[in-house]
């Protein structure tokens, strides 16, 4: 019963894919053929999933490297790893970079706050509010330490770095941008960093502009200088991509948007999370962030912007909280941060993305960099290695940036093709088959596919508690599932 009601789900989810996919006349065709194919598919995969409920998975019998050791000591904080799917085997989560996995702490936190300290914040003169208030600002203050925020009244909290965006676009683009001014983006956008800028430009009758990639599929640096020019209002860019993986140069960046005093985002997503990053160093003037990406809980996110800027921001969303004075016939608004939450914020969801700020900082943020670093090589390189015709997008970690003389540095993920065979099939298939959790299609990020020239692809996508054995189990699980559809139906 347990295994047909997975293959109905995988089936229902394998059927959502293909009609995000089918956006073309190319992809209904396509389509058309993999439900051909699918249709023989099933019965082998019936077969082979018999198999593979007595074949113990491979990567529970291994042990640790020695440098795998931050895996080795945090694996065990997330109680969620432990399990397995429908046909018991262990789940190989490699879907990180849409959502990280959460530690214990982070869940307690969450569940403490509503057993101990559950109240409404910044309203009662009551035991219960002054607790809930407290530890609703001290998580606004671990952020703002997390990002070496000057201070933080610089931390606006949202639901998520989506909301972030359409935020900076409906405060100080609605006050900054007219008509004819140029807000810059690249093709390499995740949609919430380009769907508010087409609001807005749609309102104001401003124009969009997009940059390109390089050689190497980064940020095409040279092209971002020959678009800057007075006209350009805004430079609003991905810190590190979710699908290609590269790191920004965000020097760079800066500098030419400064040169005509246009103002700077940066979408931090999925740096954040992985990477020390300090915004007073950075000279950005905004950076957006998820909590559930960094170890925390969905539906909260932040904001971090300049206090002077957040300052001449006018308000959004109108309610309680981001009001000084109302009148029947006008409202004076609260300073930065409080200017910016209308409501009742997601109390207990702000509490436990400040656990994950302590979590990740106990580890060491530098610490965390560094063994994603190699990871995400190790990845790379096996892919590289074991898969024939396999095509993964952005930067080769394993060659030489001819700019700065190291290896590209690049996010542990990996985002591919292999040639023949749809990229949802394979994610399906290592899943049903493997318990191999990958993402497949278009990441939020449908014009970077166009731009590839593809409808979706594969990503596997690591975090701080993924092994070399996942990868391994990964690898060894792609390779079979590609025998698979490589075999005469
Ligand atoms: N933007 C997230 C991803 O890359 C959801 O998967």
């Amino acid at each position: 019963m347990a295994a047909n009601s997975s293959s109905v789900l995988a089936r229902a989810r394998y059927a959502q894919q293909q009609q995000q996919l089918s956006t073309s006349g190319r992809a209904t065709e396509d389509a058309r053929q993999r439900r051909r194919h699918h249709r023989h598919h099933r019965e082998r995969i019936g077969n082979a999933k018999r198999r593979m409920t007595t074949k113990v998975c491979s990567s529970t019998t291994k042990t640790d490297d020695d440098d795998d050791d931050l895996s080795a000591e945090v694996r065990g904080d997330f109680p969620i790893l432990d399990s397995t799917n429908d046909a018991g085997m262990r789940i190989v989560y490699l879907d990180s970079a849409a959502t990280s996995q959460k530690p214990k702490e982070v869940l307690e936190a969450h569940a403490d706050f509503y057993s101990q300290s559950n109240a409404n914040v910044h309203r009662g003169v009551h035991h219960l509010s002054a607790r809930a208030t407290e530890l609703y600002e001290q998580s606004r203050a671990k952020v703002a330490a997390f990002i070496h925020a000057k201070t933080d009244r610089e931390i606006v909290f949202t639901r998520n770095a989506s909301e972030a965006l359409n935020l900076i676009a409906n405060t100080w683009g609605e006050k900054n941008v007219e008509e004819g001014d140029e807000i810059v983006l690249s093709v390499a956008e995740h949609h919430s960093n380009i769907v508010p800028w087409q609001l807005l430009a749609e309102r104001k009758g401003a124009v969009l502009k997009f940059i390109g990639l390089d050689e190497n599929e980064c940020l095409n640096m040279d092209e971002l200088e020959r678009t800057v020019n007075e006209r350009t209002k805004l430079v609003s860019l991905p810190h590190v991509s979710n699908v290609l993986g590269f790191t920004s140069d965000v020097e760079r960046i800066v500098k030419t948007a400064k040169s005509v005093n246009a103002t700077v985002v940066l979408d931090a997503c999925q740096s954040v999370p992985h990477m020390p990053v300090d915004v007073q160093a950075l000279g950005a003037d905004f950076i957006v962030a998820s909590g559930h990406k960094m170890c925390g809980p969905t539906g909260i996110g932040f904001l971090w912007g300049k206090y002077d800027v957040l300052s001449e921001m006018p308000p959004w969303m109108g309610g309680g909280e981001m009001i000084q004075d109302v009148y029947l016939e006008k409202s004076t608004y609260a300073p930065p941060p409080g200017r910016f939450e209308a409501g009742t914020p997601a109390i207990a969801e702000a509490v436990a993305l400040g656990a994950a700020c302590d979590y990740l900082s106990k580890i060491g943020m530098d610490r965390v960099h560094e063994f994603e670093l190699e990871l995400g090589a190790y990845l790379y390189s096996e892919l590289v290695d074991n898969i024939p015709n396999i095509r993964i997008y952005g930067p080769n970690p394993l060659k030489t940036n001819p700019k700065t003389g190291k290896n590209f540095e690049r996010a542990s993920l990996a985002a591919f093709n292999v040639d023949g065979v749809n990229c949802s099939d394979i994610c399906t298939l290592l899943d049903q088959l493997h318990g191999v959790g990958c993402r497949s299609g278009h990441h939020c990020t449908q014009p970077l596919h166009r731009h590839l020239d593809v409808l979706g692809s594969a990503r596997a996508s690591l975090y701080i508690y993924n092994t070399k054995q996942d990868v391994d189990a990964f690898i060894a699980a792609l390779k079979e599932v590609l025998q698979f559809f490589a075999e005469p139906i």
